[in-house]
């Protein structure tokens, strides 16, 4: 006799690359018997996979341990863990702060869950924050072979050595390391094979790759090679990594979509120095002009802090200038939120309602470029790879090459299709198209 298979609810907080953690982790506790469930009230293991990165972000775990705590009186058999970059920065102190957790993994030792549960399971509590010297996708199992959706992250480098002032990721994910290009090839292969077509290259530097002959242009030089593989497009990038291979790439390499994520963070010299960008605002701007002559359609994106300590309305505007001059497609702004261990928590912090009213004003500027940008996709044409279908009966969603949502009408089946449309309208953050081939 069989038992029923034991069921895993993953949350996943933070950026792309815990998306793609989360789902290395629900592949390695297969092994283990499990079953991923969206719903925690099923669960008999629940992960928590945390984001460091504002204080908003790791506060949000608390609330939701102190939700899971209620779960845990009803069942007492379920199985809590934490992990990611609030399981790195905070440790055993999770564990000493929340008797209702059982096992907390940092980032770089998650190939050790399935031991670890095992520990959980005989009764203990366990805590793994290391940086091993193993590589864990080594250890990992070969990716599950079933068949998934047309897009697909993929790691290929992680860590960061920039250590801006504001940042905790260098002290969450460590140093840099890039994964061999052998490994990646191999696995954007098996994706392809469970039905991927489009495929976004992660590392929290990703363009300081460095596993590949010709660094990330050559990396993405031999994934280009792979048959059924259409798409490819990597994040997030550093300015000061942006060679000129990879530029050039944006230029000649047809499968390399015209959609860049950039962040600048600032457009003041003094806060930029100020955050050990190491890179001017003129710098950036001649940097994009030189991305532009490469692929002139190519859409940008970036980050932006507001707030940050030392920000005078001079150097906002500096910020609202630059905006202004280089034009995007789309970018996050977030208000300076003060992270523990990191050089800047030390400073004098801007005043809490300057920053808002910062914030509000740079939003709103960008919410005027994204619509403007969209606006003149209207009435043009691209290719559109079709994901699922849409909330209403006969309407498909999927992303354009510039990776705006777009919605089209069509009595096909049309998941995991790549049809030519024409753009006929735009939302707040969307666009409507018709189908034209
Ligand atoms: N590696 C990427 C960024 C990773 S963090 C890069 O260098 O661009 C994602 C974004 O969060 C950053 O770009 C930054 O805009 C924001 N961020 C990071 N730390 C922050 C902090 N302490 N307060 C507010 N925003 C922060
Ligand atoms: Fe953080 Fe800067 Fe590294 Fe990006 S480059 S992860 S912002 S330290
Ligand atoms: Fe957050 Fe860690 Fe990503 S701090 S943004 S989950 S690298």
């Amino acid at each position: 006799m069989t038992s029923a298979p034991k069921k895993l609810f993953i949350k996943t907080y933070g950026c792309q690359m815990n998306v793609y953690d989360s789902e290395r982790m629900a592949e390695a506790m297969g092994g283990e018997g499990y079953v991923q469930t969206d719903r925690a009230e099923d669960a008999d293991m629940v992960l928590l996979n945390t984001c460091h990165i504002r204080e908003k972000a790791a506060e949000k775990l608390y609330s939701d341990l102190g939700r899971l705590k209620a779960l845990k009186l009803d069942n007492p058999n379920l199985k809590i863990g934490v992990t990611g970059c609030v399981a790195q920065a905070e440790g055993d102190e999770i564990i000493r702060r929340m008797p209702v957790v059982d096992l907390v993994v940092g980032p770089q030792s998650y190939h050790r869950l399935p031991a670890m549960e095992r520990a959980v399971q005989a009764g203990g509590r366990v805590v793994d924050t290391d940086f091993p010297e193993e590589d864990k996708f080594d250890i990992l199992a070969a990716r599950s072979k079933a068949k998934r959706g047309p897009t697909a992250f993929l790691t290929v480098q992680e860590g960061c050595d920039k250590f801006c002032a504001f940042c905790v990721v260098p002290y969450t994910r460590g140093s840099e390391v890039s994964r061999p290009a052998d490994r990646i090839v191999t696995e954007a292969r098996g994706l392809v094979e469970a039905g991927v077509r489009d495929i976004t290259l992660l590392g929290q530097n990703v363009n300081a790759y460095h596993g590949a002959e010709g660094g990330l242009a050559g990396l993405v030089g031999q994934l280009a090679a792979i048959d059924g593989l259409d798409r490819i497009r990597y994040t997030t990038s550093h300015p000061n990594d942006m060679d000129d291979a990879l530029i050039a790439a944006h230029g000649n390499e047809p499968k390399l979509m015209p959609y860049l994520h950039l962040p600048v963070q600032s457009g003041s010299d003094k806060i930029l120095k100020a955050m050990n960008r190491k890179h001017t605002a003129e710098q950036y701007l001649r940097l994009i002009e030189r991305i532009r002559a490469a692929r002139p359609d190519i859409l940008l994106t970036s980050d932006f802090i507001v707030g940050f300590p030392g920000e005078t309305d001079a150097d906002f505007d500096a910020t609202m200038a630059l905006v202004e001059a280089v034009g995007y497609g789309a970018a996050y702004s977030f208000k300076y939120s003060a992270r523990p261990g990191t050089p800047a928590a030390e400073r004098a912090e801007v005043d809490a309602e300057v920053m808002d009213a910062r914030l509000q004003t740079l939003q709103a500027l960008i919410t005027r470029q994204q619509r403007e940008r969209q606006d003149a996709m209207v009435g043009q044409t691209t290719t559109v790879l079709f994901e699922k279908p849409g909330r209403n009966p006969g309407q498909w969603g999927g992303k354009s090459e510039h990776l705006h949502a777009v919605h089209a009408m069509s009595d096909e089946d049309l998941r995991g299709q790549i049809r030519k449309v024409r753009v006929t309208a735009t939302a707040p953050n969307s666009l409507t198209a018709e189908l034209i081939g």
